[in-house]
């Protein structure tokens, strides 16, 4: 009954996940999103066809894809992870005719957000519940600087694009650090007039300036600040797209509790912006190796090889936090396992992502008996005993993932309520959990 009551009160689905003791194996993880996402939008406004490997075929992505086709993009689909972008060249895309519904994907919207703003035609961006609730402001106040005719609603989504604009260079200093308000800022910039430059008050991913070069772009960097050109053109590349290590996370986690024998992720993209994880699990005392290190297209990847071993509470350095701001919800399941305290402070950023992270997430480990003190930047998690229980991951992907990872600690079965959005950023987790050992079923 109590089942039956939670299923219907939460449509997106959810998992049952028994206690398991181990995990082990080699396991490949899907394609990192976020390279994905502007794999495709650099390929659509280049000249010329950009092969596409290794994509992640999930909703974030597809919204990004189907925005594209919307304005007149040819994609051609050979199998979920490989196509090819016809581009449309710098002035080639075409008035959408429809609105733009970006989902459940900040990142897609906020960077279009910049594709779009020098654009001869209007266009309007929607997404998801969660998405109209995220802040777009700190993208269309310096694309409003530059001249861009942007309006929001009271800071969130809709966000409406007026056509025909002449944009003119800013200097912007990020108020905050975001991939995506830098990256939206220099796609703008590619159309302005004049040399815009960004710079962030701590290095985020850098995707969008790696990729770029790759498209024959020439960026020019000093220190924290980026600048671009405007009026260059992209020419077609082949990107081949790493593993996401924000989806290798899980298995990092995983595998520092309970891969006694060891646990192989390959070929997962080890850009130094996106490695925090791997700091911030080292510092806990979690046994991490790389093997095979290669690159491709500016973007590094490697095996990585983890062991179970005993982690221990720590303060997680502030300048790492930006270099792991996807990996929080597993990071504070390894916190809840682990020996003594582990301190996180100036991550408020997590109460705008998907969901209020630091809030569902206290949440969800209060839940299970987890030990814990919620503060306005951060939170404080004491080691020790996980229980049994129902957690609602209240739609976001990365939670409901990260309670799963619990399942090895947890002294009784884990419901996880509404888990639909797994979708969006790892097609595929459960089957490939549970060949790595955890107990897990949806329904
Ligand atoms: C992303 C940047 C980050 C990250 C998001 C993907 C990107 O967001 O959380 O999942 O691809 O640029 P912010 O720029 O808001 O920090």
């Amino acid at each position: 009954m109590a089942r039956e009551r939670a299923a219907l009160s939460h449509p997106g689905a959810r998992y049952v996940v028994q206690p398991a003791a181990r995990v082990g194996g080699e396991l490949t993880v899907p394609g990192d999103k976020s390279i994905s996402h502007r794999a495709l939008m650099l390929g659509g406004i280049a000249a010329g066809q950009t092969g596409i490997t290794g994509f992640l075929p999930s909703e974030d992505c597809h919204a990004t894809l189907a925005a594209l086709r919307a304005m007149g993009v040819a994609i051609e689909q050979h199998s979920a992870t490989q196509l090819t972008v016809h581009g449309a060249g710098a002035r080639g895309l075409a008035a959408p005719g429809q609105v733009l519904d970006m989902g459940n994907s900040g990142t897609a919207l906020r960077l279009f957000m910049g594709l779009l703003a020098a654009q001869p035609f209007d266009s309007t961006l929607i997404g998801d519940a969660s998405l109209m609730r995220r802040p777009m402001e700190r993208v269309a106040l310096p694309l409003r600087a530059m001249g861009a005719a942007i309006e929001t609603a009271q800071g969130t989504p809709p966000v409406q694009i007026g056509g025909g604009r002449k944009l003119t260079a800013i200097d912007y200093v990020l108020p905050v650090p975001s991939a995506q308000v830098k990256s939206a800022i220099l796609l703008a910039g590619l159309a302005a007039e004049g040399v815009t430059c960004v710079t962030e008050p701590a290095p985020t991913r850098d995707h969008t300036e790696r990729m770029l070069t790759g498209f024959g772009v020439q960026l020019q960097r000093q220190g924290a600040t980026v600048g671009i050109a405007g009026g260059q053109r992209l020419t077609a590349t082949r990107v081949e797209v790493p593993a996401d290590i924000s989806s290798a996370a899980f298995f990092l986690v995983a595998g520092a509790l309970a891969a006694h024998e060891g646990l192989t992720l390959r070929n997962v993209g080890v850009n130094p912006t996106r490695t925090g994880i791997l700091d911030i699990l080292g510092l806990m005392g979690a046994d991490i190796r790389m093997e095979n290190r290669r690159e491709s297209g500016g973007e590094p990847s490697a095996d990585l090889i983890v062991r179970a071993s005993q982690l221990r509470g720590i303060r997680i350095p502030g300048e790492l936090v930006p270099l792991a701001i996807d990996e929080f919800p597993v990071l504070f399941i390894a916190a809840a396992a682990a020996d003594g305290v582990t301190e996180l402070t100036g991550a408020e950023e997590l109460r705008v992502k998907e969901t209020d992270r630091l809030a569902v997430m206290a949440e969800g480990l209060g839940r299970l008996g987890v030990r814990h003190e919620l503060h306005a930047d951060g939170i404080r998690i004491e080691g020790g005993r996980i229980s049994g229980g129902t957690i609602d991951s209240h739609g976001d992907h990365r939670i409901a993932m990260a309670f799963a990872v619990a399942s090895l600690r947890a002294s009784g079965p884990l419901e996880i309520l509404d888990v639909a959005n797994v979708a969006t950023s790892f097609p595929g987790f459960v089957p490939l959990a549970r060949s790595a050992g955890l107990a897990i079923s949806q329904d």
